[in-house]
């Protein structure tokens, strides 16, 4: 697929990324829980993003699509093409770690990978950009996780008090309701002071 928009270049995406479409990823079509849009809806409310946006985990677009009615220009690839997106698969844990992406990462990941993402994440966006992940409130806990928060706390955690949905396999006519409390996390590159915890919905 050709880009001419991002960086300015006629490039393939993934010559861009530096990724392989190779990946070797196995494909777990049950690790696909799609978003409810009106999550997106509530971090646009709190939260100001870069115009270019990449959601590297985008599923069926749910995230996506908001953003791109909020007026941002959004990138958006899974390693499993699911009819939204780039058709080639793009596995994010795969990018080349010399890649610097100039915009910032909003996704919701995979959650077995979910450390996994907010690291690769970081690592990619340029200093002070923002990475946003919708992640399970329990993402708070654990001691793995704690030495992470250590030395990488979030800027801003957004917990939704009343429950959200994330449908697997974006069957929202299924799952219209939710045993699990979601929160947006939101990091900026380079921030080390005390993370702010804030309630939306
Ligand atoms: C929880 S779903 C969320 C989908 C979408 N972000 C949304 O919120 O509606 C996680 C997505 O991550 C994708 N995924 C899993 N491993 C990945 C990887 N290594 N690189 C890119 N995407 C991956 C899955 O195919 C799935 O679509």
């Amino acid at each position: 697929m050709e880009n001419k928009d991002w960086l300015g270049n006629s490039q393939s995406v993934f010559r861009i990324l530096g990724a392989s479409s190779h990946s070797g990823y196995k494909r777990e079509q049950h690790d696909y829980y799609a978003t409810e849009p009106k999550a997106v809806k509530l971090l646009l409310t709190e939260e100001k993003f870069a115009h270019l946006i990449w959601e590297c985990a985008c599923g069926e677009g749910h995230i996506s699509k908001e953003l791109e009615k909020a007026g941002y220009a959004v990138i958006s690839t899974d390693v499993v093409y699911r009819g939204f997106g780039e058709v080639s698969p793009v596995d994010f844990l795969n990018i080349s770690p010399d890649f610097q992406f100039k915009g910032d990462i909003i996704t919701n990941p995979p959650y077995k990978y979910a450390l996994e993402f907010v690291k690769q994440a970081l690592s990619i966006v340029y200093q002070g950009g923002k990475v946003a992940m919708f992640l399970k409130l329990t993402f708070l806990e654990g001691q793995k996780r704690k030495e992470f928060f250590k030395i990488n706390p979030p800027k801003t955690v957004y917990v939704s008090s009343s429950r959200l949905i994330c449908a697997l396999n974006g069957d929202f006519e299924r799952f219209k309701s939710s045993a699990v409390a979601y929160a947006w996390f939101v990091w900026v590159k380079g921030y080390s002071g005390e993370p702010v915890i804030k309630w939306i919905n």
